[in-house]
């Protein structure tokens, strides 16, 4: 039997239940920085030890951290449905949980890159110093889209999200663009669903299920409702 494509877009809720914060439903700081000073190409420019410093604790959050029952939730719709994960986050809780189809649209906390050219990547378990060359010769940066950086992945997300026949939102402010734009993609008629312990602005999305819940139960609801369609 051919499996129905559920493709799920997911943000930094779908992880503070493991413990990694969100940024915009507190204080507007992540981790108690203002974005402008760690996760822009200025913030590089102007201090690249402190942005090298922010990441690298970042990633030692994410070891620590384990997949949720919001990610595993995730993982085993993929014995009923076709499913493609397009995340905003950089942590690996969605592959940690058992995800196959993962893209990561904003990088990814355990690789790293040439300054200069973002196709030179490599793994990365340890911390990146100022210092650290790529094999071009430049020095090596996260490799995480920053604020006002291009998104080069939303081209391979579009037509994702277009052949979709169900569309699910999880833990996202949606303001975030061209990510939070993916939902205008979405068929009109197919059902879609979303899952936010707040759920953020979305009069204008059609044939939408609103699950107002953390995303751990939340996710335990939404398997319900697929089941039952
Ligand atoms: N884990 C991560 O990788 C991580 C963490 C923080 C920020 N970021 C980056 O910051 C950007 C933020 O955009 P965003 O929209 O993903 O995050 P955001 O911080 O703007 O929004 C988080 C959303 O999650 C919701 N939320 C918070 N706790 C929740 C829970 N327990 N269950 C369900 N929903 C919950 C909030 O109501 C909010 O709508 C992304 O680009 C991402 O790369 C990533």
């Amino acid at each position: 039997m051919i499996k129905q494509k559920l493709v799920v877009l997911t943000g930094a809720g779908i992880s503070a239940e493991s413990g990694l914060k969100t940024f915009r439903d507190s204080d507007g700081l992540w981790e108690g920085y203002n974005i402008e000073d760690v996760a822009t190409p200025r913030a590089w420019r102007k201090d690249p030890k402190l942005v090298l410093d922010f990441y690298n604790y970042r990633r030692k959050n994410v070891l620590e951290a384990e997949p949720n029952a919001a990610h595993h939730g995730l993982a085993e719709l993929e014995k009923i449905f076709d499913v493609t994960i397009i995340t905003q986050n950089i942590d690996d809780l969605h592959e940690r949980a058992g995800s196959t189809n993962v893209l990561h649209l904003h990088g990814e906390i355990f690789k790293m890159r040439s300054e200069r050219d973002e196709e030179l990547i490599y793994e990365i378990k340890d911390d990146i110093k100022i210092g650290d060359k790529a094999e071009d010769g430049e020095q090596l940066r996260p490799y995480i889209v920053w604020f006002e950086e291009p998104v080069p992945k939303i081209e391979e997300a579009i037509p994702v999200v277009r052949s979709a026949d169900i569309f699910v939102v999880v833990g996202t402010s949606l303001v975030v663009y061209p990510a939070a734009g993916l939902v205008d993609f979405a068929a009109r008629h197919i059902p879609k669903y979303i899952i936010d312990k707040r759920i953020p602005y979305t009069s204008e999305i059609t044939n939408l299920t609103a699950i107002e819940k953390p995303a751990t139960e939340g996710m335990s609801e939404l398997r319900r409702l697929l089941l039952e369609r």
